[in-house]
């Protein structure tokens, strides 16, 4: 028994995304919410899944801005039977700057956390996006405090101390950031009845993924060849954990995240 029943609603951040798509094509049973940055991508991906006969609704949301958040949830509830958000929406390092990154991939995922914990009723899953690169990054206390904090004025320049002014590591901590959240929010979901958790992904061959592979062939083959798997990811492998963590078979687990990296962050952390 699935306790997201038939029609309940499902928002897709990143949703025109290479992971954010294998999710939607996954949830054929639910209402979904299709959102991303740009309206044409959100309408070009919501017209492919209408035809191919999912129920799909599209709004264009920057999810750095609690603003455009308020909207899309507002929109979201208007269709009721409120059941999950799957949050995939993020940017490599790659072409942007820390500040960039920070603001996407963290203070974008506090903000989500905040407005769908206004809205969480029983048994609602909130699914965040951090990486195996966030499992690299040891504990401290001064930055950990910093990206427990993501919308507090000096939380960037704390952190920006530690990153050398390089964006791919900026992503790194940003994604340690989106495991602490993940823990720390955990409590105040559970007060509402609802869940949140995170999942990592390892090195997955989405747009994300093949532009990482073009720019750092060396560094990517050698990914793939500690991953005791020996294969990279497809956006399908993460989908159908995405899919196990929405339904009720998952009803137990919050506050935890899931590796889905074939194994490559036991050899990372051994590698050092
Ligand atoms: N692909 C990988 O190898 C990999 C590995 C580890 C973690 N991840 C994480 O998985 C998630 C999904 O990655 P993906 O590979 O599908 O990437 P992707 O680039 O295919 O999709 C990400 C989507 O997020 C959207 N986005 C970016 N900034 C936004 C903003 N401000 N507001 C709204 N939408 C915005 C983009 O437009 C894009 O459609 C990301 O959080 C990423 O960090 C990916």
């Amino acid at each position: 028994m699935e306790i997201l029943n038939k029609k309940e609603t499902v928002i897709i951040t990143g949703g025109a995304g290479g992971i954010g798509s294998a999710c939607a094509k996954i949830l054929k049973k639910h209402k979904l919410i299709i959102t991303d940055y740009s309206t044409q991508e959100v309408d070009k991906a919501v017209e492919k899944l209408t035809e191919e006969g999912y129920d799909a609704l599209g709004i264009a949301c920057d999810i750095t801005k609690r603003k455009d958040v308020d909207k899309l949830m507002k929109f979201s509830m208007k269709q009721g039977n409120f059941g999950g958000l799957i949050h995939t929406a993020g940017v490599s390092g790659s072409g942007q700057s820390p500040k960039k990154v920070f603001e996407i991939d963290l203070v974008g995922t506090d903000i989500i956390i905040d407005a769908f914990h206004e809205v969480a009723t029983k048994d609602s899953v909130l699914v965040l996006f951090s990486s195996i690169m966030g499992h690299t990054i040891p504990p401290n206390s001064e930055y950990d405090a910093a990206l427990l904090n993501p919308q507090k004025e000096n939380s960037f320049s704390t952190v920006a101390k530690f990153v050398n002014e390089d964006a791919d590591v900026m992503y790194n901590f940003a994604k340690r950031g989106v495991l602490l959240l993940c823990k720390e929010n955990a409590f105040r979901f559970g007060r509402k009845g609802a869940r949140i958790v995170s999942v990592s992904p390892g090195v997955i061959m989405t747009p994300m993924g093949i532009k990482a592979a073009e720019e750092y062939p060396e560094r990517m083959n050698k990914m793939k060849e500690l991953t005791p798997l020996g294969r990279n990811g497809t956006p399908e492998d993460i989908a159908e954990v995405v899919k196990f963590l929405i339904s009720n078979k998952a009803g137990f687990i919050t506050g935890s995240d899931i590796l889905i990296d074939g194994g490559i962050v036991t050899q990372l952390l051994k590698e050092g």
